[in-house]
């Protein structure tokens, strides 16, 4: 198999995660970097071994050998970068959130699809093969037989950060943290609740700094979310239906799926393969098979449920009154 070639565009803390977990997949290579910065671009390619180090943007779109350019900047940025990466005929990967609202993120598929070019949202989660046994037993098997209700939590101590702060930037815990669980809930119980409720604190920038959302669904099954930017939780969805309850410990990378019984008696519980490196490799295969297959949208996550949740994201921040300056 030939080496498939990652452009990183955005060398910050989430880029050098996902380049560790790169360096150790077969046939997969950090090929190139951009920066704005040369000197940050330059640490970068230096600690990846980069063929190409760029310090600027439109010259690592304009790269005739990368493969794949994956996007990792904040969520302000994603539009700008891949219109230029896809008007530059390069399939790409963009970082959740896949933009700051339900109108960009239509362009960007809008054009990914007029250009047959792959476009997929990084939304790590949705790659990984837990969620997809999680799936198959509660939908297919129906292991909990009919389902009741859904509660998860996100949490995490990341008030310190300017991009979550940041209302320039499209702060706030929704779009970073939120739409995790909201993500979660969508994925198993379908996109389209009935009916949404919901409530923020903010920061003093105006961003939201945690919420809560209770989202209610057909004969009465509901979801409780609550995801915060101010301290850590828990970070653990229960899903509860008539024959007891599964416990999805960690859940945006499960490191376990534990169902228990009404009587609260642990029955079976299931771990990661062993072989999983990170958990940030599957959207990276997906993204290859995609575009070997000549697919313009990971199997994983279709271009409609990335659009799906940036409308309910949209229509939450609504709710709240917070619009981003640059709406
Ligand atoms: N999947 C996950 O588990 C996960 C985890 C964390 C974050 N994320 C997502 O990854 C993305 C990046 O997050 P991060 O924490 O890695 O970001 P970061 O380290 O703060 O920044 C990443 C890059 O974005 C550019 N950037 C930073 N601040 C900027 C600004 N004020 N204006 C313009 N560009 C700026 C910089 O690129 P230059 O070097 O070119 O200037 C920087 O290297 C976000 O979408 C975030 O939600 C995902």
């Amino acid at each position: 198999m030939s080496t498939f070639k990652i452009g990183i565009l955005g060398p910050g803390s989430i880029a050098c995660k996902v380049s560790d977990t790169l360096a150790q997949m077969k046939d997969f290579q950090v090929y190139a970097v951009a920066s704005r910065s040369k000197e940050r671009a330059k640490a970068f390619g230096n600690r990846y071994h980069c063929e190409k180090i760029y310090d600027t943007y439109e010259a690592l779109a304009s790269d005739q050998d990368v493969d794949l350019i994956y996007i990792a900047t904040p969520h302000s940025h994603h539009y700008e970068q891949t219109m230029l990466c896809l008007n530059a005929d390069k399939p790409c990967l963009v970082e959740k959130a896949f933009s700051y609202n339900r109108k960009t993120a239509g362009e960007m598929i809008a054009l990914s699809e007029q250009k047959h070019l792959f476009l997929g949202e990084a939304c790590w989660s949705r790659y990984n093969p837990m969620y997809h046994m999680l799936k198959d037993i509660l939908i297919e098997k129906r292991l909990l037989g009919r389902l009741h209700s859904i509660t998860v939590s996100m949490g995490y101590d990341v008030k310190g950060i300017e991009r979550l702060t940041n209302p320039e930037l499209a702060g706030g815990a929704l779009l970073d943290i939120g739409l995790y669980p909201l993500g979660f809930v969508t994925y198993l119980l379908g996109s389209q609740p009935v009916r949404i409720l919901s409530s923020c604190a903010r920061f003093e920038t105006g961003v939201d700094a945690q919420e809560t959302m209770i989202l209610l669904y057909p004969d009465g099954i509901n979801a409780h979310i609550f995801a915060t930017a101010l301290y850590g939780t828990e970070r653990t969805a229960y899903i509860y239906g008539e024959n007891g309850f599964i416990k999805v410990n960690e859940f945006s990378c499960p490191t376990s799926i534990e169902y228990y019984s009404n009587a609260n008696e642990l029955m079976n519980r299931i771990v990661p393969s062993a072989k999983q490196i990170s958990g940030y490799e599957y959207e990276f295969l997906s993204a290859r098979t995609a575009i070997e297959q000549g697919r313009c949208e990971p199997k994983e996550m279709p271009h409609a449920e990335t659009l799906a949740l940036m409308e309910h994201m949209d229509k939450l921040r609504a709710n709240w009154g917070i619009r981003y300056p640059f709406e």
